[in-house]
C-alpha cells in the first residue's frame, strides 16, 4: 500500500509497488494489469497519478500498452555484463535459457573494406561470412554477422556454425580467444531487421560491433550484429581513481 506521508511521490511508490507485484510473481510477463480505473482505486489516488506512473513504466519498457486491449507486463530484459568476453551460447546457458541459431548466411566472400581492415587480411584473402538470428527459449534476439578469416576455420561448416561458433574454435581447433574491443550504438529495425527480430518497424535496437582477437593479437573475428533494445540491457561496474 501507498504511504500518503511519504516524501515519495504517489506516482513513484505504484511503480515500486507494481515492480514488487513483477518480482514476486504477481504478475507474469505478458499478463495484463489492472485498468487505470481499478488501479485508481486499489491506491485510492487520482487516475492522473495512476496514468503518470503507467507512463513511466511503459518508458522504461517493464510494461507495454496495446490498444484497445491493456497494458501488459513486458518480458524482463537480459542484462548483460559489459565486462566478460563470452559467447551468446555462454550468455543464455548463464541465465538458464536454450541458446539456438537459425542460419540465414552462410559462404565465402570478400571482406567489405572496414572488416579488411580490422581482421588485417591480405588482398586476395576471403572472409567466411555467418549470418545468425539468434534466439534465447525460441525467442530472438539478435542477429549478427560474423566474419572470421578462411584462413583460420578452413573447415568451417554450416552445421558447425548452427552450434557455438566459440567452442568450435577452441575446443575444436584448440586457439585461444583472448580479447575484444566492443562497440554499442542505438539504431532503428529496418523492414528485414523487424521481421527477423519480430519487433516493429522502427523498434529500437542495439548495434554491437565487435572485434576478437586470439592470444597473439591475431584478430580472429569481426561482428556486426543488431540486438533487441527491449530484451537487452548493458551493466557496468566502473571505478574511480
Ligand atoms: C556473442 C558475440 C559475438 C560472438 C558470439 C559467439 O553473441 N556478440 O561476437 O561471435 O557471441 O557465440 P556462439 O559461440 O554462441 O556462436
Amino acid at each position: 500500500m501507498l504511504n500518503k506521508k511519504s516524501p515519495l511521490p504517489m506516482y513513484y511508490q505504484i511503480e515500486e509497488d507494481l515492480k514488487q507485484k513483477m518480482s514476486n510473481g504477481d504478475y507474469a510477463p505478458g499478463d495484463v494489469i489492472p485498468s487505470e480505473r481499478e488501479l485508481s482505486e486499489l491506491y485510492r489516488v487520482s487516475r492522473m497519478t495512476v496514468r503518470q506512473a503507467i507512463t513511466n513504466l511503459v518508458n522504461e519498457d517493464i510494461l507495454y500498452r496495446e490498444k484497445g486491449k491493456g497494458t501488459f507486463v513486458a518480458e524482463q530484459k537480459i542484462e548483460q555484463p559489459l565486462q566478460g568476453l563470452t559467447s551468446f551460447t555462454e550468455d543464455m546457458k548463464q541465465r538458464g535459457m536454450e541458446a539456438s541459431s537459425r542460419l540465414i548466411g552462410f559462404d565465402q566472400v570478400e571482406a567489405p573494406a572496414d572488416v579488411f581492415r580490422k581482421l588485417e587480411l591480405n588482398e586476395g584473402e576471403t572472409v567466411f561470412r555467418i549470418q545468425r538470428i539468434r534466439y534465447a527459449d525460441e525467442k530472438p534476439m539478435a542477429i549478427e554477422t560474423s566474419f572470421v578469416p578462411s584462413r583460420l576455420v578452413p573447415d568451417l561448416t554450416e552445421d558447425i556454425v548452427s552450434g557455438s561458433l566459440y567452442q568450435y574454435v577452441e575446443g575444436k581447433l584448440g586457439y585461444t580467444i583472448e580479447k575484444a574491443t566492443q562497440m554499442i550504438e542505438a539504431t532503428v529495425a529496418d523492414s528485414r531487421q523487424s521481421e527477423w527480430l519480430e519487433v516493429p518497424l522502427q523498434s529500437a535496437i542495439l548495434y554491437i560491433e565487435r572485434k576478437t582477437l586470439l592470444t597473439n593479437g591475431l584478430p580472429f573475428e569481426v561482428v556486426k550484429s543488431a540486438y533487441r533494445a527491449d530484451r537487452y540491457k548493458f551493466v557496468s561496474d566502473i571505478y574511480r581513481g
